[in-house]
């Protein structure tokens, strides 16, 4: 399983710009996009999923081309949307019924693996009531269920994290890691730690491009020893912000305590150097203009 993205830009008019000579290679593992708002996660993650059209660059699987052949790609893929929506009248069942009709899938080991699912987004109970009434991560419990019904080879799950409780976080990340074993995971998150934790590759957009892609801890190397603590006067901020970038504050009565990423590897007098983590990479990355 090999994802091919090649040059990929999206127009979406004459001001708003998705994608810009976005080019990627994705082998199977889990991938965690991460990057701002804006920085065209569900743009990349759209056109994969072949809900959306670039204006220019194309995406292979396998060597096939699916931005003209969609169909190459659409039975193997699950798809859980930024903002998805819901039935509210069916219950979980229905509409992973529904969906499984949907896609083509059926058979006698259908039954099952509605169960199955249902178990693992930890849904069984509440499976015989309308999703209306459903909780927020609930109902993305039942979105990142559907994406499962077909044994996907293609996973993408845009923001599947939003409104899910620490231990329904925790659930999920054991989901997606069996089902990850044979397959290409794309994931995108505001949570930093969330991505650290499950993906093996991070890939950090901005402004429609890619800025790095590594694993976590060759992310980490990149700005390892260059990472401080101190506290200061509240008056030095502005000057220290000049000079640095400051990732973290937190303010004190007499004065301010906060995370840097030195601009050298020398500490400012006081300052002590701490052990950098996929935050600190991806704020640096992101908000320096290096
Ligand atoms: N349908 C659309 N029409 C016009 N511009 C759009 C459309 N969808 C996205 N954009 C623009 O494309 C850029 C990338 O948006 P995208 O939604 O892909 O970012 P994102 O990284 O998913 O952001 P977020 O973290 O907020 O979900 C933004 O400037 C956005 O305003
Ligand atoms: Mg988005």
């Amino acid at each position: 399983m090999t994802l091919e993205i090649k040059n990929l830009t999206k127009q979406y008019n004459k001001q708003k710009t998705g994608l810009s000579d976005f080019s990627i290679r994705i082998d199977k593992g889990i991938l965690g996009l991460l990057g701002p708002n804006g920085a065209g996660k569900s743009t990349l993650m759209k056109i994969i999923a072949t809900i959306s059209k670039p204006t220019g660059g194309t995406v292979f699987l396998n060597g096939e081309d699916i931005v003209k052949k969609p169909d190459t790609i659409r039975k193997t893929l699950g798809y859980l949307p930024q903002d998805f929506g819901v039935y509210p009248n069916l219950n979980a069942y229905e509409f992973l019924e529904y969906i499984a009709a949907m896609k083509g899938v059926g058979g006698s080991g259908l039954r099952k693996r509605i169960d199955m699912l249902l178990d693992g987004v930890n849904l069984t109970a509440d499976a015989k009531r309308p999703i209306g009434s459903y909780s927020g991560g609930m109902k993305q419990r039942i979105g990142i269920a559907q994406t499962l019904l077909n044994d996907p080879k293609v996973l993408i799950f845009d923001e599947p994290t939003v409104g899910l409780d620490p231990e329904e976080r925790v659930r999920f990340r054991e989901l997606i890691s069996e089902m990850a074993s044979d397959a290409i995971v794309i994931l995108s998150s505001h949570i930093v730690s969330d991505i650290e934790t499950i993906a093996d590759d991070v890939a950090i957009m901005k402004n429609g491009t890619l800025i790095d892609k590594a694993v976590p801890s060759e992310l980490i190397r990149r700005i390892e020893n260059r990472v401080f603590e101190t506290s200061i006067a509240h008056s030095d901020l502005e000057l220290f912000k000049a000079k640095h970038l400051v990732i973290n504050t937190s303010r004190q009565v007499e004065k301010i305590q906060i995370r840097y990423i030195s601009s050298s590897s020398e500490a400012e007098p006081g300052a002590k150097k701490v052990t950098a983590g996929l935050e600190d990479v991806y704020l640096f990355l992101t908000q320096s203009q290096h």
